[in-house]
Formats: structure tokens, C-alpha cells, sequence
């Protein structure tokens, strides 16, 4: 099966996608985005040599949901036979769902780039070249890349190794516009990614600082390209998906989530991971910090999100969390309607 980047979304408008993010990715939390309208959706990292000694916990990130029929799976690891293989075996096991496998070249993590893994790769484009290539040589559906704009501070490599991954069979790539050595700090350079787009002939996703909806449609009207990646600006606000489309079509925002839908979408995330995951309540912590983020008195309930064991004691300091915030939101309205404001 193949899937072109651009019959993904509705036509006309480019397709708006979930950014691998490890740690964060899970299989519930992609299928609240796919449900939000994100157009295609990707796992977090796998390592393809923990695939390759048939690591347990490595293959459930693999995990699909049934709602989620476009999913690219990413790649991490530098060795051309290993990722290959393990590309194969991904393939078999997500049949028509996998729209791609795409090679992650950008992650500036230690223990990974130690490796010669994620980002070192722009240091061994020979390399890079030889991954995309013998992953092409064993699968059938697109292989793509991921990469950023450079390795060290103030280094722009992009155009230079955006041909050398086309030219190695690359179908399409998606750009970061920030070097390794910035992490995820500064701004992202949105200029190295119409310059990309305009040095190769396969499509370009742009990733990069996407923090609301109207940021997806500058970006493409700034540097035109094919599609548009969001990572942080995801994290607890799969809202960012309609927003987007509706920013890409030329259509009024939505209203932005009240307090209660972001209450109600952290406890859906949870039920839905209860009993898939263990430690549910643990892991959910940054999500739910990330659900909440704007509803009143939020901050000064987080000791008390972080001490919730169970279920019922999270659903408990939500329900408080709720109470408080429609207090503040009660005066703040009384305030606003008082004579002489
Ligand atoms: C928590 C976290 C985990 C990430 N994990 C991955 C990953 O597994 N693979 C990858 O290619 N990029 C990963 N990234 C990078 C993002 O996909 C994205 O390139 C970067 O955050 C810039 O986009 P943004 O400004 O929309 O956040 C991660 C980023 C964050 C914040």
C-alpha cells in the first residue's frame, strides 16, 4: 500500500500531523488526536535493535487504535541491515494502517546521538544515505526522513542533505528548523524550510514552533510546504488539530476548550489507558499538567495530582480542581460586570 502525502487531508488543504514524540505518543493519547481530526499520526521513536531482539515493551509501541488508520512508525538506530529488517517486520505487522517508516535523523538526545544514532546521522550522510536505501530495498511503503537543520551551533545542512536523502529514494522528509545544538531552545528557523522545499521535488513537512492553529497556515503560506507537524504545541491540546485545519481552510477558529472539556479530555485519556498501561496514574502527570494548562488554580493543585495513587483519588482532585476553577471563573465574571468596569 501507498499513501501520498497529500491524500492524507482533505483536498486542498495539506495534511496536518502528530509529531513523533517519545515518552509521550501513546496509543490512546494518538487516538484522542486522530478523533481531534489529526491527519496522520506517529508513534514515538523505536529503537529497531530493540525490534531486532524482539523486545516486548519495545513492540507495544507498535500498538494501534483502531481509529487509527494513517500511522507512521519511527525509526531510530544507524545500522543500514538491522533498521531494514526491522522495517520488513513493522510492515507485516501493521498491514494497510502504516502509511510510512520513517528514519529519525533528528533527535539530539546523548545516549542516542552517542550511538551514531537520531541526529548524528547529519554528521554520516554516507550512512543516512545507506539506511534510507536498504530500507526502501525491503519494504513497499514510503520511506521517509526526519531530520534537523544542522548538527552544531549556527551549522545549515538542510538543503545539502535533503538531496542526499532524495537521492537515496527519500519519499518525502520532514524538517525541524533548529539545530542539535539548540535541543529544543530558541526559535525554530522557518527560512531553511522553504529553502528545502524549494531544493528537492518530493514533498516537505515543516515542523517547528506550531504553538496555535493560525502558526500551521503561516508557516505554509511562509515557506510552502506540504504539510505541517506539531510536536509541543500537541501536548495536552489535541484541540491544536481542528484549529489548524481550520486555520489551513480559510475558516473561523473553534472556540477554545472550556475548563470542564479539558477536565473531561484528561479523565478520558486515563480511563482509556487504565488497564492497557500499569502506573497509569503516574505516567498520566505530565499529561494531565498539560490538559490543564490555563484552568485556574491548576498549579496549586499539583501536589496533590502527583500524590494520586488510584483512579478515584485522581478523578477526586479533578472534580475539586473543577469546583475551584468555576469559583475563580464565578468572581472573575462578577468582577468584570461590576458597576464602573
Ligand atoms: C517530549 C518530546 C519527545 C520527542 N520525541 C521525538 C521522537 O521520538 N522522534 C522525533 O523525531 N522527534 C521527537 N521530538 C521532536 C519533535 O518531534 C519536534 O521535532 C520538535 O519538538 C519541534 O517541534 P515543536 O516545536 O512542534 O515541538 C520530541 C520532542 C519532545 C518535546
Amino acid at each position: 500500500m501507498s499513501w501520498p502525502l497529500s491524500d492524507l487531508a482533505p483536498a486542498g488543504r495539506v495534511p496536518v500531523v502528530l509529531a513523533p514524540m517519545a515518552g509521550v505518543n501513546d496509543v490512546m493519547y494518538r487516538s484522542i488526536c486522530v478523533e481531534m481530526g489529526a491527519d496522520l499520526t506517529f508513534t514515538e521513536m523505536v529503537s529497531s535493535k530493540a525490534l531486532s531482539f524482539a523486545n516486548e515493551k519495545t513492540r507495544r509501541l507498535l500498538d494501534t487504535a483502531p481509529n487509527e488508520l494513517h500511522v507512521g512508525v519511527q525509526l531510530f538506530g544507524h545500522e543500514p541491515d538491522t533498521m531494514a529488517r526491522e522495517a520488513a517486520w513493522v510492515e507485516d505487522s501493521l498491514g494497510e494502517k502504516l502509511v510510512c517508516i520513517d528514519v529519525n535523523m533528528g533527535c539530539p538526545a546523548r545516549k542516542i546521538i552517542k550511538k551514531g544514532d537520531g541526529s548524528a546521522l547529519l554528521n554520516t550522510p554516507d550512512v543516512a544515505q545507506q539506511i534510507v536505501r536498504q530500507i526502501k530495498s525491503q519494504v513497499s511503503c514510503p520511506v521517509t526522513v526526519k531530520f534537523r537543520k544542522g548538527f552544531a551551533a549556527g551549522e545549515d545542512v538542510a538543503c545539502d542533505f535533503a538531496k542526499r536523502m532524495e537521492d537515496a529514494g527519500a519519499d518525502w522528509m520532514t524538517v525541524h528548523g533548529r539545530t542539535t545544538a539548540q535541543m529544543y531552545s530558541g526559535d525554530a528557523d522557518w527560512d531553511v524550510l522553504g529553502r528545502v522545499k524549494r531544493s528537492v521535488s518530493v514533498p516537505v513537512i515543516g515542523n517547528g514552533d506550531i504553538k496555535r492553529g493560525e502558526d500551521a497556515r503561516a508557516m505554509v503560506d511562509a515557506t510552502g510546504v506540504d504539510g505541517v507537524m506539531i510536536a509541543r504545541g500537541a501536548q495536552g491540546n489535541p484541540w491544536i488539530f481542528p484549529e489548524a485545519a481550520a486555520a489551513l481552510a480559510g475558516e473561523p477558529a473553534p472556540a477554545e476548550p472550556t475548563d470542564e472539556e479539558r477536565v473531561a479530555m484528561a479523565r478520558r485519556h486515563a480511563s482509556m489507558l487504565d488497564g492497557y498501561m500499569g502506573n497509569t496514574i503516574v505516567y498520566m502527570r505530565k499529561h494531565v499538567m498539560w490538559y490543564l494548562r490555563g484552568v485556574p488554580g491548576v498549579r496549586e493543585a499539583r501536589g496533590a495530582l502527583n500524590s494520586c495513587v488510584t483512579m478515584d483519588d485522581f478523578n477526586r482532585v479533578l472534580d475539586k480542581i473543577l469546583v475551584d476553577a468555576a469559583d475563580v471563573r464565578a468572581r472573575e465574571a462578577a468582577y468584570r460586570a461590576a458597576p464602573g468596569r
